[in-house]
Order: structure tokens, then C-alpha cells, then sequence
């Protein structure tokens, strides 16, 4: 888990950023603490946005794939206001790719991009943000896709690369099958690759097939944090 303050005008960071590791099972009131944590790192006591690995709506878990399923139900908002002692409308909750996509789209890979706009992200699981010439379309799961029996998140994501000890250039067919299927559904005029895997990008590009436009992500590691605080202030989730 990593935090840091964020000037949402210019989209940087205001200091760098401070990591904890999840705590382990990743139940709410663990990871609660570790948000208190990291908040008093920065002797902070202002708004507050948060980028969550799964569903969350108005500000409700509603999937934890890579978490522990407690948090299913649970107000993060309220969860997380209460352990660094702030009002819950000072906290908002936000999807991660949903967040990383909205700092893209603002400073990174998607400005002033018009039409549909896909924003992926590969790690531990594959994030989708959709926007539609620039507006979110919040929660799209599109890395839980079905793809020849399996979830597309065990072939192609960022951790099934490393798990597989895969090379680039032998992980990048599932990954193009992947994007392939995503194209053949949304038809995207833009798909922006982000995650860790953002500055790998020229080792596989070449051997991306998919027959639309695809970029990496620009702001790489900062981009959740950047879009968890600008989906704050606009009051979005
Ligand atoms: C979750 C998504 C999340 C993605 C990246 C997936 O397993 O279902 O909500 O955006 O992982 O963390």
C-alpha cells in the first residue's frame, strides 16, 4: 500500500511516495491501520482518495479478487475515515485502474484523446478503465474475461508473466490474444497499457497484433495515486 499528496492541478506528487507492504490476509481493519499509517506519514488530515484493487461503488466493495473476500459489502470510505479519524465525506473509494485511468486521461497517455478510450493495467490482476471521449465508465472488469476456459488474469497478466518465468517477447501472444478479444468487443480507438509492464513496453510491442492503436501509460507507478486523489475531488465513485 503507498500514499503520498498529490497537487491534482498539475497531477505530481508533493513528496515521495511511502510504501507499506499489504498486510497479509488483506482484511479491512488490517489494511485500515496501514492507511492511518501511511496518512500520519504526512502528518495529513486533509481529503483523502483511494485506489482499490476490485469493484467499489459509491464508495462500497463489491469484489476483492486479489484481497481477502471480508471486504465484500464493507464502506471503504467509512472504514478507512474512521481509522485515521476524519469525516467519511472526506474519504472517497475509487476501482485502481478506474483511478489510474483518470490520471492518464488527464496527464499521461490520454490527453485530449476523443472517442473510446481503453485503459488496461497489468499487475497482479488486469485492470480496464473505459472512457468515452474523456468521461469514465466506472468498473469495467474486462480483465476477468473468459478466454479459452480461464480467467484472462492467469495468462495475461503481469503476475502470470513472472510466475510462468515467462521472457517478453513469450508472454506477449497471450497478452495480443487478450487485447485481440477486448478489440473484437469494444473497439477501442485507443488502448493504453499500464502497470509495472508500461516501461517494458518496446520489448513486446512489436509483437502486438491488435488492430487498434496501443500506447503505454506515461505517469507509470504514480498514476493510481495521482487518479485516487483527483477522483476525490471531483467527487467521483
Ligand atoms: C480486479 C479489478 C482491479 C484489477 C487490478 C482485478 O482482479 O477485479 O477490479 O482493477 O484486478 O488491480
Amino acid at each position: 500500500m503507498k500514499a503520498a499528496p498529490v497537487d491534482v492541478d498539475s497531477g505530481s506528487l508533493l513528496a515521495d511516495r511511502f510504501r507499506i507492504p499489504t498486510p497479509s490476509p488483506a482484511k479491512p481493519d488490517a489494511m485500515a491501520e496501514v492507511v492511518a499509517e501511511l496518512a500520519s506519514q504526512f502528518d495529513w488530515e486533509g481529503p483523502i482518495g483511494c485506489a482499490f484493487p476490485g469493484v467499489v461503488q459509491h464508495n462500497i466493495v463489491r469484489t476483492a479478487a486479489n484481497l481477502s473476500f471480508e471486504w465484500v459489502g464493507v464502506n471503504g470510505s467509512e472504514t478507512f475515515a474512521k481509522a485515521v479519524g476524519q469525516d467519511p465525506a472526506t474519504v472517497n473509494m475509487v476501482n485502481d485502474a478506474d483511478a489510474a485511468g483518470i490520471a492518464e486521461m488527464s496527464f499521461g497517455a490520454g490527453i485530449g484523446r476523443k472517442g473510446s478510450v481503453l485503459m488496461i493495467t497489468l499487475g497482479t490482476g488486469i485492470g480496464t478503465a473505459m472512457f468515452t471521449d474523456g468521461q469514465l465508465v466506472p468498473n469495467t472488469e474486462l480483465g476477468h474475461l473468459i478466454l479459452d476456459g480461464q480467467d484472462a488474469e492467469e495468462t495475461s497478466s503481469a503476475r502470470a508473466r513472472e510466475e510462468a518465468g515467462l521472457k517478453w517477447a513469450e508472454w506477449a501472444p497471450a497478452l495480443d490474444r487478450y487485447l485481440d478479444e477486448v478489440h473484437r468487443l469494444l473497439w477501442p480507438d485507443l488502448i493504453i497499457l499500464g502497470g509495472g509492464v508500461s516501461s517494458k513496453f518496446h520489448k513486446f510491442s512489436d509483437l502486438l497484433t491488435v488492430a487498434t492503436e496501443v500506447v503505454p501509460a506515461t505517469l507509470k507507478n504514480e498514476a493510481g495515486i495521482v487518479g485516487a486523489a483527483m477522483a476525490q475531488v471531483r467527487g467521483l465513485g
